[in-house]
């Protein structure tokens, strides 16, 4: 074996890490780091087994720049939510909701807030790591046994041997005289410092394993094949079936999907009855109001009477009025004399948006409780002529009726020839004679 040849198990090279030195109380302590720091030594530090009142100005530590540190990633956190808010929504994609402005600060605080947290938590966190010097595995103040009585009752001031001031027998000397009961040199082993070559060499096999499946991700994606990938598990990914919208050469048509034979009725929706379903129309008729078109003649049959399977009660008029009030009143107003609010402001657009009129109008209260319904379900009018919006998607059938029965209740409200004591006029009363197929 050659002389040179040194492996850390025959030879430990050391070399002086630093000088410790021991006092007895925290009186001590103090009184040394004040001349420890006014000998001017910068890479040092007290070691206390508890906080010691005055140590810091003694040591001359100033306050740490942490608190700024935050505060500036906290206002980046803000400045990069409020350009990203306004980027997305007010330039990149603008998109108009409710006609509120693209960008606006309330809406855009909780993303801001957030952000602001989110940023300045991550630096308060790796900040204060950072500043202390962390993570640090290992310290050479470890291998000292005297050390070890920091965490009971020893009290320690350690100088670093990267102190520009350093000098091993000088700064011993310093410590003695400034009172310490023990001075011990602090020896460090190059050896020490090495990380153990297994831990090396299975970090970098790690890391080399971990860039396999990127590789091999990227290797596929970017290279054409023609056979099936591989999948390990199919489950039910793959089934000899038709997808909906997909083409399928077996049908005349070419679709996959099959219209339902002519007539075909979906399990309990049948809706026979013209009356309650449809206020009178047909099945026909109604097909071509869904689809937007206009009747080639207005509707003939609509219902003056309500049906019977809406119930005439009190909780069918509470229900009905609250529904209007949701539904109907934005436009209509409360008492049905148009001057809702969507009314109230659109007028004032005055670019020609159509005017409800009061539904205590007499055109209206002559009009069968059919055809109101019927206003309701498809609204009035069609395509850009269209003044009012069909409701049937969001209301169904039974609180249509039970709107119906409380407009009703709103034209009679507002009706003052009705004499107390009387019989109240029927509700149809001023109906022409419908096609009334109830009993
Ligand atoms: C978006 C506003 C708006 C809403 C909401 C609205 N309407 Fe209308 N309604 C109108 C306008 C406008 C007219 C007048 C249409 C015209 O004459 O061109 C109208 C007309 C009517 C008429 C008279 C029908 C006719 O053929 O002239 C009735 C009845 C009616 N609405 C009932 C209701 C009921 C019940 C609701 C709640 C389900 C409702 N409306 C919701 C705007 C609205």
């Amino acid at each position: 074996m050659a002389e040179n040849e040194t492996t850390p198990e025959t030879t430990t090279e050391m070399t002086t890490a630093g000088v410790l030195g021991q006092f007895a109380d925290p009186e001590a302590l103090v009184a040394a780091a004040r001349g420890v720091r006014e000998a001017g030594y910068t890479r040092w530090d007290c070691h206390s087994p508890f906080p010691v009142h005055g140590i810091d100005p003694a040591m001359g530590i100033r306050p740490t720049p942490l608190p700024w540190l935050v505060l500036g990633a906290g206002i980046v956190g803000a400045i990069v939510a409020l350009l990203l808010q306004w980027w997305t929504n007010a330039v990149n994609y603008p998109h108009i909701i409710s006609g509120k402005p693209l960008f606006s600060l309330p809406a855009n605080i909780p993303v801001t807030f957030e952000l602001i947290v989110l940023f300045s938590g991550i630096t308060a966190f790796v900040g204060a790591l950072a500043l202390n010097n962390l993570p640090q595995w290992f310290h050479p103040l470890f291998s000292v046994a005297r050390f070890r009585r920091v965490t009971s009752d020893g009290f320690f001031i350690s100088i670093d041997s990267s102190d520009a001031k350093f000098d091993a027998a000088g700064t011993a000397e310093l410590l003695s005289s400034l009172g310490a009961t023990a001075v011990e040199t602090c020896r460090e082993s190059s050896a020490g410092a090495r990380v153990p070559r297994v831990l090396v060499w299975g970090g970098a096999i790690l890391v080399a394993l971990a860039m396999l499946p990127p590789l091999v991700i990227l290797i596929v994606r970017n290279t054409k094949s023609t056979s099936p990938r591989i999948h390990i598990i199919s489950d039910m990914d793959f089934q000899p079936k038709f997808r909906a919208q997909n083409a399928n050469p077996w049908f005349a048509d070419g679709r996959a999907m099959r219209l339902p034979p002519e007539g075909t009725i979906a399990d309990g929706q049948l809706r026979q009855d013209d009356n309650y379903w449809r206020g009178g129309l047909t099945r026909a008729e109604e097909a071509i109001l869904d689809a937007d078109r206009v009747l080639d003649e207005p509707p003939k049959h609509l219902v003056s009477r309500f049906p019977e399977r809406v119930s005439l009660d009190d909780d069918s008029m509470r229900r009905g009025r609250e529904r209007f009030n949701i539904f109907c009143a934005t436009c209509h107003g409360r008492s049905g004399d148009g001057d809702g609010m969507t009314m109230l402001r659109a007028f004032k657009r005055d670019d020609g948006w159509a005017a409800p009129r009061s539904l205590a109008d007499p055109t209206v209260r002559a009009m069968p409780v059919g055809k109101i319904f019927h206003t309701i379900s498809h609204g009035v009018g069609t395509g850009p002529a269209r003044t009012m919006p069909a409701y049937k998607w969001q209301i169904p059938v039974d609180d249509r009726w039970r709107i119906v029965l409380y407009v009703r209740a709103l034209q009679r409200s507002q009706q003052a020839t009705v004499v107390a004591g009387e019989p109240e006029a029927d509700e149809n009363e001023n109906q022409p004679e419908e096609n009334d197929t109830q009993p």
